[in-house]
Order: structure tokens, then C-alpha cells, then sequence
């Protein structure tokens, strides 16, 4: 099988494997249920559960334990999307080639139900101690992943970025913003699997310092997407950051010096995933192939 057809399998397992834990549609929030449900299943390359499980993969990780894990993050990152796109943030219309989930159920309704999928994401992330047999392993995971969405993650990097819509802003701030608003998300992603399949420190350390590479380039080359993209491709609106009167790093840099850091972000992880043990051929394609995505 070639790199596609890989990838194509990955994708349709980490479907199934989300799609078994989204919350029944029943009871009195049914609506609120419906909201999560719709953003969860609109779409989306399922990026952070692939990786997850790769990591998990590359250090010998058999259990299911790692199947909460992935539904988990996937529900982090879709909460994360749903509130970015509300009018109070990026005020965007469509995401993953649907109206987004404000201008289907209102705006209460799309502010709980990504408050919701937050809080069931850890719901069911804590029920996963008696998927394994290494439970402290779980509790690891689920305290770095939360760190590395919490304030001084994936949510502290959002807050920056939103309060700087309409400022010109330095290098270093913009640096902190993708670090955070971004790559704190993947580096959870790749540390969670590799955590739960008891990977040591040093080997954690080097997870880290790659996903947080992966994650900076793919953020570069989302700023890059809004600029050369296409809404049919993307399934989101283009032009949003120049809307918002963003700084990002085409406007720091240029098209062309966006893309040559974002590909030397990417060579740097490549790298370091190299320096691990297992078969990190997947993991290698995957980020070499985020250099030249169209979506
Ligand atoms: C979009 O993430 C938000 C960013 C961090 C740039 P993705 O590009 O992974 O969005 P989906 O999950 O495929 O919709
Ligand atoms: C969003 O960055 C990062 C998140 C944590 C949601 P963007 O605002 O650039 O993401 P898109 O372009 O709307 O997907
Ligand atoms: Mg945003
Ligand atoms: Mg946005
Ligand atoms: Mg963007």
C-alpha cells in the first residue's frame, strides 16, 4: 500500500473509532447533544488521533485504552474550532464544508456545545483506567493534556492571538501564539500515545520537540492556506486572517519565507522522529506530507 491508501485507512479507523464515543442524542439536551455531534461528524482530517496513535503505535502500545484517547482529542480540537469560528472570535460562517455550528443552532447553543465536548472529551478519557493495564500511565496522559490545552496551551494561545486581532505584533509574540494557540495541541497528541505505550523521558522529550516543529509549520501553512487556498478545498472561509486584521506569518514574512521556515520546521522534526525507536516510516510521510497540503 501506498502512503494514501495508508493514510485513507488511518483516517477511516480514527472515524470509527470517534464515532463509537459521541454522545446518544436523547434526553432533554438533545439539542445541545445534536449541536456537538453536528461539528464532530461535519468533517475534518482527524489529524491529532492519527498521530496519536502513531505515536502509540511506534512504542509497542496494544491496548484500547488509546481509543478515548483519540475520540478525546478530536473532541478538544472540534470545541476548539467551534469557538474559534464564533462572532466573537473569528466570526466565520463555515467549517469543514458546513455552515458552522453558530449559524446552524445559534450562538448559546454553539457556545455550550463546545463547552460540552471539552468537558466529554475528559469524561471519557477518565473512563479509560480499566482499558489498560498501566491506569497510572492514563492519569499521566490526561494531566500533560490538559496542560497542553489549558492556559498555558492551546487556550492561552487563542486568548493571545484573539486580543491581538488589529495589532501589528512582534516576531516573538506571533512565535508564542503559534507555540501555543497550535502546536500545544499536536505535542499533546503525540505525547499522550506515547505516554500510554510507556515511552521513557528521554524518548518523550524528543516527541515533543518534533510535534511542537510539526505543529508550527502546520499553523504556518494554515496562515498560508487562507491566503492561496480555496474555500471548496478547505472547506472554511479564505481570507479570515486578513479579515480579523490578523498578524500572522505571511504577513511577518512573505508567502515564500513562510514556506521555506515552515519546510525547515518540518526537516528539523523529521529528524528527531528518525531518532526513535519503532517504524516511524508513517509518521515521517505524514509530516512531509503536510508541507505540500491543500487542506
Ligand atoms: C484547523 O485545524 C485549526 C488549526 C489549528 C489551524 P485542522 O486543519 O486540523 O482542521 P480539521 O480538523 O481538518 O477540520
Ligand atoms: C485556530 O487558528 C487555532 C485553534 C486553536 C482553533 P485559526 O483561527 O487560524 O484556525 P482556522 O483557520 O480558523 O481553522
Ligand atoms: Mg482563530
Ligand atoms: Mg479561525
Ligand atoms: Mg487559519
Amino acid at each position: 500500500m501506498n502512503f494514501h491508501e495508508i493514510l485513507k485507512q488511518k483516517t477511516d479507523r480514527a472515524n470509527a473509532v470517534i464515532r463509537a464515543y459521541l454522545p446518544k442524542e436523547e434526553g432533554a439536551p438533545a439539542r445541545l447533544i445534536e449541536a456537538m455531534n453536528y461539528s464532530m461528524t461535519a468533517g475534518g482530517k482527524r489529524l491529532r488521533p492519527i498521530l496519536m496513535e502513531e505515536a502509540y503505535l511506534i512504542f509497542g502500545g496494544t491496548e484500547t485504552v488509546i481509543e478515548p484517547f483519540m475520540a478525546g482529542i478530536e473532541m478538544i480540537h472540534t470545541h476548539s474550532l467551534v469557538h474559534d469560528d464564533l462572532p466573537a472570535l473569528d466570526n466565520d460562517l463555515l467549517r469543514r464544508g458546513k455552515p458552522t455550528t453558530h449559524a446552524v443552532y445559534g450562538e448559546s447553543c454553539a457556545i455550550l456545545a463546545g463547552d460540552a465536548l471539552l468537558n466529554y472529551a475528559y469524561e471519557i478519557m477518565l473512563g479509560s483506567f480499566s482499558q489498560t493495564a498501566r491506569p497510572e500511565l492514563a492519569a499521566r496522559a490526561l494531566r500533560l493534556l490538559s496542560l497542553k490545552t489549558g492556559i498555558f496551551g492551546m487556550l492561552g494561545g487563542q486568548g493571545v492571538d484573539v486580543e491581538n486581532d488589529g495589532r501589528e505584533i512582534t516576531a516573538d509574540l506571533l512565535q508564542y501564539i503559534y507555540e501555543k494557540k497550535t502546536a500545544a495541541l499536536l505535542e499533546g497528541s503525540l505525547l499522550t500515545g506515547a505516554i500510554l505505550a510507556g515511552a521513557s523521558d528521554e524518548e518523550t522529550a524528543v516527541v515533543e520537540a518534533a510535534a511542537k516543529n510539526i505543529g508550527l509549520a502546520f499553523q504556518i501553512y494554515d496562515d498560508i492556506l487562507d491566503v492561496t487556498g480555496t474555500c471548496e478545498e478547505l472547506g472554511k472561509p479564505i481570507h479570515s486572517d486578513e479579515k480579523n486584521h490578523k498578524t500572522t506569518y505571511v504577513t511577518l514574512y512573505g508567502l515564500k519565507e513562510a514556506q521555506e521556515r515552515a519546510e525547515a520546521l518540518t526537516r528539523d522534526a523529521v529528524e528527531r522522529i528518525r531518532l526513535l525507536r519503532g517504524d516511524t516510516a508513517f509518521l515521517v510521510e505524514l509530516a512531509l506530507s503536510l508541507t505540500s497540503r491543500r487542506v
